[in-house]
């Protein structure tokens, strides 16, 4: 078993986790959009099983000194690798207006991302944003009073938005997705948990695409984009989880599962 992420905190908790199969399992510190590459120079192919667990671990949420959080007074980093150079603050004080508007439109469809982003930079005119709670202090007072009264906090978006762009989350995704094909044996399975739509979206058209859809413009009277199935989808919805594991793990609400398994015949 290898397993990679680009959390060292993660693959501390997680060496010290695995103590007990030493021998059997090896560590990478890596971003998974490198890994295909990575793999495939070391000569390791044809995985029987490769899971992608997406996104932020409850470990990095609770832990105010990496500023994922809009409910815990923290530094504005929310690097989930160290070596990353660009931290949350850098952008929020550092990006033109427009920049910001796109990036939590884009990234967290935030219906406010206009209001938000002139508040900011009102806000760091006075003094730069360094920390979490003036980050959600500022956004609370952009946004419409009719918005405080939502299920979630006026911020979750806004932080969400930041994650993926200091990140570079999604398009980390599509990296590593389209070097996963050739890593699996035949028979040999990918599972994607994802957390959030645009995630869920990019997962969902790649498993489309390597089934094989052809995605020739629907004018065209034969195929050539040459499409040829190189998976089976194991269902074809995401699936969500049950009330037994909502009861029993409540962050797991937004999770969708979906997964394919490589053709036997496929080239
Ligand atoms: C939902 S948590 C998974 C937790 C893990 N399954 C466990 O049991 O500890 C997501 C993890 O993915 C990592 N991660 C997110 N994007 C990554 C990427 N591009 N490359 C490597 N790891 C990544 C995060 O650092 C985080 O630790």
């Amino acid at each position: 078993m290898i397993g990679a992420d680009q959390d060292p905190a993660a693959l501390a908790r997680t060496r010290k986790r695995l103590a007990p199969y030493r021998g059997r399992f090896e560590l990478l510190h890596e971003s998974f959009r490198y890994l295909p590459d990575r793999l495939k120079e070391r000569g390791d192919k044809a995985f029987d099983g490769i899971l992608l667990d997406l996104g932020l671990s409850s470990d990095q949420l609770a832990d105010a000194s990496r500023g994922f959080s809009f409910a815990r007074p923290g530094p504005l980093d929310m690097r989930m690798d160290p070596r990353t150079p660009r931290t949350a603050a850098s952008i929020v004080n550092g990006s033109e207006e427009k920049t910001l508007r796109a990036i939590l439109r884009e990234f967290g469809e935030e219906p406010h991302a206009a209001r938000i982003s002139r508040a900011i930079v009102r806000e760091r005119g006075k003094a730069p944003i360094e920390t979490t709670d003036r980050l959600a202090q500022i956004v609370v007072a952009a946004v419409p009073p009719a918005r405080l009264g939502d299920r979630t906090h006026p911020a979750t978006r806004t932080f969400q938005a930041l994650r993926i762009a200091v990140n570079d989350e999604l398009a980390a995704l599509e990296e590593a997705l389209d070097g996963i094909p050739e890593l699996l044996a035949p028979g040999g399975r990918l599972a994607v948990i994802s957390f959030h739509s645009l995630e869920d979206r990019i997962v969902k058209q790649r498993l489309r695409a390597w089934e094989g859809a052809c995605t020739c413009p629907p004018r065209l009277p034969v195929c050539r984009c040459g499409a040829r199935a190189r998976v089976r989808l194991l269902a074809r919805r995401a699936t969500r989880p049950s009330p037994a594991e909502l009861a029993a793990n409540p962050r797991s609400r937004s999770a969708r599962l979906r997964a394919a398994e490589r053709l036997v015949e496929a080239a």
